[in-house]
């Protein structure tokens, strides 16, 4: 057992107990480049509660923490807020460890640990809404369905004003520090944007129905202390706001110009386009996929207005880094978008068919296309400046 590895006090009867993955960079295909941490909380009632695990690999950094401020066999309720194995690896151990009086998660939750599991104990399902008394401390629970799996659950300490929001809220950033006054804020709203856009972006109309009813709800937050990053205690006023305004996907004057190219042909015209748009007062972002990653893309996406997709023809289909980043941004459902495809190509020229019938599958109309013969004239690249200045005209009509 690891003795400095120590709890970190978050509110009179809360602590912090997860781990923190400082050299993480990859979670499902999302480039995680500050690591994450799995947070969980121990709960002092009457009886102690832990509140989520961690991911299976930091099982002992998970004991230790708890340890130092009791023996993790002395827990009596675990309340799993969340199936994912990145906050579920260690319930198998921890119930075979504490034995504990009771488990709870959602209905979905109770289902989905038990196929995750074979866990011999009675996972108990709590209702939607359901306020319960747990070792002398008044929980409420809240299913945050699709928030983003099925059994997806908050969990609101009414004692303490906290709302452990699962992955909500959450952000993929290693810190030594635990909540977010203690961090660099534009770091923080970056990566909470990188996080909504990776992960929650496609249930972006549950987000907006999950804040109307937190806020007519009428619950008091002292803190939001979701499973990844640091906890919200000054800034939960603006985190709220920019869930909704990520939600809502409002589209501002901005366009990402994203691409690949085999000779720099294609390369050319990203740069001449993207020109195009910047002399038309449109703001962009230049992203060439062999240096970007589909993550980063996304990213710059969520506020976006316009998508701006080139490829090369390669064997008569996309450069392979862009079918990856098509597929992957598919998923996503980003809403509100307008689209323009563009590339060169030697003799056959099937890549800007296929990037338009793309972008038409994600219901991205696309406003304008331009190809090139082979490497780009004088000529195609003021077409294609002009092509900028054509999709900056669109951005101006639908972002007013
Ligand atoms: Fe952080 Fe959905 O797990």
């Amino acid at each position: 057992m690891n003795q400095h590895l120590k709890a970190v006090k978050i509110s009179d009867k809360v602590y912090w107990v997860g781990a923190i993955d400082w050299t993480m960079r990859d979670f499902h295909g999302y480039q995680t480049q500050r690591g994450s941490t799995y947070n969980a909380f121990l709960v002092i009632g009457e009886k102690p509660i832990l509140i989520d695990t961690v991911k299976a690999q930091f099982r002992d950094e998970l004991l230790a923490r708890i340890s130092s401020v009791m023996d993790p066999k002395r827990i009596q309720i675990i309340i799993s807020n969340h199936t994912e194995m990145d906050h579920s690896g260690c319930l198998p151990d921890l119930i075979e460890l504490a034995k504990p009086e009771k488990v709870f998660a959602s209905p979905n939750g109770a289902e989905a640990l038990n196929e995750h599991f074979k866990i011999s104990q009675e996972i108990i399902p709590v209702k939607d809404g359901e306020t319960m008394d747990l070792a002398g401390l008044k929980f409420t629970f809240l299913e945050a369905r699709m928030l983003h799996w099925p059994d997806s659950m908050f969990s609101y300490l009414n004692d303490e004003k906290i709302l452990f929001s699962s992955d909500a809220f959450g952000m993929h950033l290693a810190s030594s520090e635990r909540f977010d006054d203690e961090l660099d804020q534009p770091v923080l709203e970056y990566e909470a944007a990188k996080y909504y856009a990776n992960i929650i972006t496609l249930y972006s109309p549950i987000v907006l129905k999950a804040l109307e009813r937190v806020s007519k709800m009428g619950i008091e937050l002292k803190m939001i202390a979701p499973d990844h990053g640091p906890i919200w205690r000054k800034n939960i006023k603006r985190v709220l706001e920019l869930y909704k305004k990520w939600a809502e996907q409002r589209p501002t004057k901005k366009a990402v110009v994203v691409y690949d190219t085999m000779w720099n042909s294609t390369g050319k015209m990203a740069k001449a386009i993207s020109d195009g748009l910047t002399s038309a007062g449109i703001s962009v972002k230049v992203m060439k996929l062999r240096d970007d990653h589909r993550s980063d893309v996304a990213t710059e996406l969520l506020d976006a207005c316009a998508l701006l997709v080139g490829s090369p023809t390669l064997n008569n289909g996309l450069f392979p880094t862009m079918s990856d980043l098509l597929t992957y941004l598919k998923g996503l459902r980003f809403k509100n978008k307008i689209g323009a495809v563009f590339g060169s190509y030697g003799w056959s020229g099937e890549a800007n068919r296929i990037l338009k019938e793309n972008l038409e599958g994600m219901k991205i109309p696309v406003t304008a296309e331009i190809q090139s013969k082979f490497v780009p004239t004088q000529e195609m690249l003021d077409q294609c400046f002009a092509l900028g200045g054509q999709v900056a005209e669109r951005i101006k009509e639908v972002v007013k």
